[in-house]
């Protein structure tokens, strides 16, 4: 495997996300895993855009074998203060990116949805391509779990950084978020 090139960056913690989605001028963002918004309304309080897809299918199975409904109300509340630019979409994120992701040309995609080596490795390969040069393409939990199948976020993302000569940078908020800029 090629040596791991990840350096600490500007961004200290994923919040300033919004921050840098502003200063850029960044017309549509995406987050794959909602959950219940948390992330979302402390991203949408700091900037808000033209468009914030919240993507998140709200399976009712693996790490979530409950009831999602109520989570899905929390996340409805969470987004409602933001007007018409947040829209939830309760569907898989990969198929998203497919059927949606070249027609938006987001400038922002943060993934925090399966964390899982499969569903990393898929959400990178799917978002990748929709994003325009000088995008960001990001995520949370950089770090190594237990298990590949359960968290699989550093392998992945050091994978998909070798193959395409990317540089990884890292917040330095407790749980790491990684970032990727498309080359221009
Ligand atoms: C860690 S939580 C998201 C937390 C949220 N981003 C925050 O920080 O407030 C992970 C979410 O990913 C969702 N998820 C699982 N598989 C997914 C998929 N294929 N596409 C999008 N979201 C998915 C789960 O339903 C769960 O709600």
């Amino acid at each position: 495997m090629a040596p791991v090139n990840e350096v600490r960056g500007r961004i200290a913690a994923r919040e300033e996300f919004a921050d840098e989605c502003k200063r850029r001028g960044v017309k549509t963002c995406i987050e794959v895993g909602v959950d219940h918004g948390v992330y979302s309304a402390a991203f949408l309080r700091r900037y808000l855009p033209d468009r914030y897809y919240a993507i998140d299918p709200y399976p009712s199975h693996g790490l979530y074998p409950f009831d999602r409904r109520p989570d899905i109300i929390m996340a409805s509340i969470a987004l409602q203060p933001f007007g018409d630019a947040p829209r939830l979409i309760i569907a898989p994120s990969v198929d998203i990116a497919h059927s949606h992701g070249s027609y938006w040309k987001p400038g922002f995609v943060y993934l925090d949805g399966d964390h899982s080596l499969k569903g990393i490795r898929e959400d990178l390969e799917a978002w990748w391509p929709c994003i325009p040069a000088g995008g960001l393409l990001a995520g949370h939990d950089y770090w190594a779990g237990p298990s590949m199948e359960a968290h699989g976020v550093v392998q992945a993302v050091r994978e998909f950084a070798a193959k395409h000569g990317l540089q990884i940078t890292l917040t330095h908020d407790p749980v790491k978020s990684w970032w990727f800029e498309k080359p221009r």
